[in-house]
């Protein structure tokens, strides 16, 4: 089968790292790609954005699947316009990633189905937004209605905090038309759930903790994610099942109900409460850095699956096979990330022994590597524990040469403090 792979990040080389281990693989194309994808792909001059143009490329390359990385495209219909043209494709169409596009449809499809999340109000005012606030009371969380690089939240632990939120979304142009989502603030500890679907039939993917904060401690401003490790033991196989009976099949249900089939990977951050597991956010793809460490402990063929999952005969595939062993990402980040990073430093990476780099914001120049963007590599290690992995991962870091790089000394901690996971029942 020849694929065409979209997107340049760390995630994107993951997928192609798992790709190119599949026997049924024939020609993988990417685009735009970066150093890393490149060892796996031929790198080609697409945009995204323009549909015409991915159409006619797959049509003269005879692609038999694109595979869509990020959330750009798939909430721009590039999904819907490949099928119309009889392309096979992984991922949702722009009905579906509505799950992702708009906090605001996500909340109602909650409450309408009565899958378990934050109680909220919708607001497309700032009159309305302060109601909702009176009614909730700090601490609250705001966030902008609409796709917002994960600029848009913001968790105020005062009402003080929170009226300065309102300023920035209403005045400050970060909502999307000045929508806002007001939500209760949920106590618990967060996991990332991840599932593979084809419109009808959805499996567990595995799970992971990420890690969002740019400093140690989970100190700092948000960033992308700065690491994350797999699997999350706090997610045990009983939380997994819950999770899919009460968040993830009704959402499959319910999105097939209103003429929105799902299909492709549905990621959803959980807050694990006091009452059961309740549903945060989704997103309508991998998560990167979460892709890496799934990735490295994927066992099944990836193709295969998404195939199977493109062409809705997930049913007739053995369900995705896991290594019990951990993996865990240690993103290095440019210095100045999530704020402007610095660009051009030079990268020169030694021996890593059994540890993965994958590439994100890097670029070949001259005959050495130089960073280009925020997050710059995510090495990954796999480990009988999350502790193993942990270290085979910091001594990679180490022998890493990136002046102008930065990482967080600290993923992993919550599994840490949790005495290391060692392998023993829990979810995949
Ligand atoms: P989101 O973009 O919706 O995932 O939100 C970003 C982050 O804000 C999440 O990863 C949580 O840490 C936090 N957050 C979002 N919603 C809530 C909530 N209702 N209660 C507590 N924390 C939240
Ligand atoms: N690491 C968080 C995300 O991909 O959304």
């Amino acid at each position: 089968m020849n694929v065409l792979l979209l997107g340049s990040g760390g995630r994107e080389h993951a997928l192609a790292w798992k790709l190119a281990q599949s026997p049924r693989l024939g020609k993988l194309f990417a685009a735009p790609g970066n150093p890393g994808i490149a060892e796996h792909a031929e790198i080609v001059k697409l945009d995204a954005g323009d549909h015409r143009a991915v159409v006619d490329f797959c049509r003269r390359h005879a692609v038999d699947l694109v595979v869509i990385g990020p959330e750009g495209p798939l909430v721009d219909g590039l999904a819907d316009n490949l099928r119309a043209t009889g392309f096979a494709v992984f991922g949702p169409s722009r009905a579906a990633a509505q799950l992702e596009g708009s906090k605001g449809y996500t909340k109602d499809l909650c409450a309408r189905y009565g899958i378990p999340t934050a109680r909220y109000a919708r607001a497309s005012d700032r009159l309305a937004a302060e109601a909702a606030l009176q009614e909730f009371g700090a601490p609250v969380v705001i966030k902008a209605d609409g796709l917002a690089a994960g600029k848009g939240v913001v968790v105020a632990a005062t009402d003080d905090e929170a009226l300065a939120a309102l300023d920035l979304m209403f005045d400050g142009g970060l909502g999307a038309g000045g929508a806002v989502v007001v939500e209760e603030f949920l106590e618990g500890e967060e996991a990332s759930f991840f599932a593979l679907a084809d419109g009808e039939t959805v499996v567990p993917f595995g799970t992971a903790q990420d890690h969002k904060r740019v400093g140690d401690g989970d100190t700092g401003p948000n960033t992308g994610g700065m690491g994350a490790y797999s699997p999350a033991s706090i997610v045990t196989a009983a939380m997994s099942e819950r999770v899919m009976s009460e968040i993830i099949e009704p959402t499959m249900r319910a999105m097939a109900e209103r003429g929105a089939p799902f299909s492709g990977i549905l990621y959803a951050g959980l807050m694990l409460t006091a009452e059961g597991p309740k549903l945060i956010e989704y997103n309508v793809r991998f998560g990167d850095p979460e892709c890496q460490v799934l990735m490295m402990r994927l066992e099944s063929d990836l193709l295969a699956l998404m195939d199977a999952a493109a062409h809705g005969r997930l049913a007739e595939e053995e369900a995705p096979r896991f290594s019990r062993d951990a993996a865990l990402t240690v993103v290095i980040a440019a210095k100045g990330y999530p704020g402007t990073p610095e660009r051009g430093g030079a990268i020169r990476i030694g021996d890593v022994g059994e540890a993965k780099i994958f590439h994100a914001g890097t670029a070949i120049a001259g005959d050495g590597l130089v960073a280009v963007g925020g997050r710059v590599l995510g090495v990954t290690a796999r480990g009988a524990t999350v502790a193993e992995a942990r270290a085979a991962a910091y001594a990679a870091v180490d022998s890493i040469d990136f002046p102008s790089g930065f990482s967080r000394r600290d993923i992993g901690w919550r599994e840490m403090a949790r005495g290391g996971w060692r392998g023993d029942g829990g979810a995949c």
